[in-house]
């Protein structure tokens, strides 16, 4: 599939700070520190780069500015000498245009050479990227419908749609108990939501969850592990 990014800038803007915000949602797209925030909470709550596998195959709801991705790849990278495959695929409803994504990272000069390799790919269109140990897939549209059509099995999950107060429809029950049903046993969750209905629907799925120390000025954070799938 290619993408066509002609009319789809507008659902994002700069706010004052210079972040980059949903028009829709008004919410951010990561905060001031997003690096150390996507490590805290994506990275270290999944247990990356200590679960680290050979096969390891991530998948994540919100891919946005591809932020989480790039930490990821440059993790599996310092971990893996050889030429091992990092599997990544996620859902996103609005891909942004390299030059949105570009602006919104320059900030983190760490990932720069990763992000620049695969905004080769991504500025013509294309949704499978494979770079040297990365085989990424984006699936296009809302993750509601185009879960149905993910028949494969991750080691883990990044939660990382907009907030739930406002974004309910990535958190609810029915997509969650997908998610669960795409995990490897033992595979596990993570999520900078703490609310209470992303504790309930993923307990339910059948995850056992931890409400940990969130990032930032978040007090809490949510992990967890396929227990009961
Ligand atoms: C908080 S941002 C993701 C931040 C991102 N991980 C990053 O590094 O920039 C949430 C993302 O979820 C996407 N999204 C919201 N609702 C969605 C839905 N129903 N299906 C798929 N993606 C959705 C938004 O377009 C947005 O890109």
């Amino acid at each position: 599939m290619i993408m066509n990014f002609n009319d789809s800038y507008s659902h994002v803007f700069w706010d004052d700070n210079e972040q980059l915000r949903s028009t829709k949602f008004q919410d951010i797209f990561f905060s001031k520190n997003g690096i150390e925030e996507a490590r805290h909470v994506f990275m270290e709550g999944n247990s990356i780069p200590w679960n680290f596998k050979s096969g390891f195959h991530i998948g994540e709801l919100g891919f946005g500015t591809g932020l989480n991705l790039f930490l990821a790849l440059k993790l599996w990278r310092e971990w893996n000498t050889s030429q091992e495959v990092l599997r990544f695929t996620s859902f996103e409803i609005n891909p942004l245009p390299g030059k949105v994504i570009r602006k919104a990272l320059l900030k983190f000069p760490e990932i720069k050479h990763i992000l620049e390799e695969f905004l080769l790919h991504w500025e013509k269109g294309e949704t499978k990227i494979k770079l040297s140990n990365l085989d990424f897939e984006l699936i296009v549209g809302d993750a509601r419908e185009t879960i149905i059509l993910f028949n494969q099995k991750v080691d883990c999950w990044f939660l990382d749609g907009f907030s739930p107060k406002t974004n309910p429809e990535m958190w609810e029950g029915k997509l969650v108990r997908r998610l669960a049903d795409r995990t490897k046993p033992g595979g596990t969750v993570a999520t900078f939501s703490s609310a209470g209905m992303v504790q309930n629907n993923l307990s339910q799925a059948g995850f056992t969850i931890e409400r940990i120390q969130g990032f930032g000025k978040k007090k809490h954070m949510v992990r967890g592990k396929l227990t009961n799938g």
